[in-house]
């Protein structure tokens, strides 16, 4: 193995062999639904139901027997049973499979759908029926709603500190699946490149920062990521 730090960032394009649809593909879940509406702040506020509809329906597809890890998830978990702790493996999913293929090192800076979290405390809970407004949280007196544990657009994502620092010290950075289109995120291959790190890009076309990246592989992910781990590794 010639890298001994590796941050590979994962979007929405490796889970999409699995049966979870991307975002802004041409099926893509924001063609049938509206951002605001169900993805930040004041759409919950305006309609908190709708929101809690739209995860409840994508959690529950996340428990269905048609969804399951694919080889690119596995292979992702078998490079880090190799390097343990030299792999950090961020993902912008809030899907589990990533953690059913066997990862453990892994950041899910979006949130999760299977955690519910108190308005006011923040504290979070493990999932995985559906909830809405009618769920209290059982941290505050008088207690107060949960919401769907995932970062709306206008928020902050999670773990940025701690991804900010692996990505400052990384040899390799490998970006699987995502179209680019989303900050901070987006922003990783150039903090990467500062770093003097070799960055790749494997997706199923050219992402908008393809250019920023040292390498490319275009294709589906569950070829084109296990094909890339072994030539790195042999
Ligand atoms: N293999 C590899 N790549 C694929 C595959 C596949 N089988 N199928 C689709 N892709 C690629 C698409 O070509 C696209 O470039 O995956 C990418 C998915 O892009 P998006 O739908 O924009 O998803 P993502 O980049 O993860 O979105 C980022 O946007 O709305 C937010 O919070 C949401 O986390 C999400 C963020």
């Amino acid at each position: 193995m010639n890298y001994q730090r590796i941050v590979v960032l994962t979007g929405a394009g490796i889970s999409a062999e699995s049966g979870i649809k991307t975002f802004r593909d041409s099926n893509g879940l924001w063609n049938d639904h509206t951002i605001e509406d169900v993805a930040t702040p004041q759409g919950f506020e305006r309609c908190p139901q709708l929101v809690y509809d739209f995860y409840n329906a994508r959690r529950k597809q996340l428990l269905s027997a048609d969804v399951s890890p694919n080889l690119a998830h596995f292979a992702l978990a078998n490079i880090e049973k190799m390097i343990g702790n030299g792999l950090l493996l961020v993902t912008q999913n809030v899907d589990n499979l990533h953690e059913r293929a066997g990862s453990k090192n892994v950041r899910h800076m979006h949130g999760v759908l299977q955690r519910a979290r108190c308005i006011v405390s923040g504290k979070a809970i493990n999932i995985t029926g559906d909830f809405d407004q009618k769920l209290d949280c059982t941290c505050c007196y008088p207690s107060n709603r949960m919401r769907p544990d995932i970062v709306w657009f206008g928020e902050i994502p999670h773990y940025m500190d701690e991804i900010a620092e692996a990505i400052s010290n990384c040899d390799l950075f490998v970006s699987i699946g995502t179209s680019g289109n989303v900050y901070p995120a987006a922003g990783f291959v150039a903090l990467a490149n500062r770093a003097g790190a070799h960055s790749v890009e494997l997706n199923l076309e050219p992402s908008s920062g393809t250019n920023q990246f040292a390498q490319h592989h275009y294709g589906l992910a569950s070829v084109i990521v296990p094909r890339f781990f072994n030539t790195i590794t042999n």
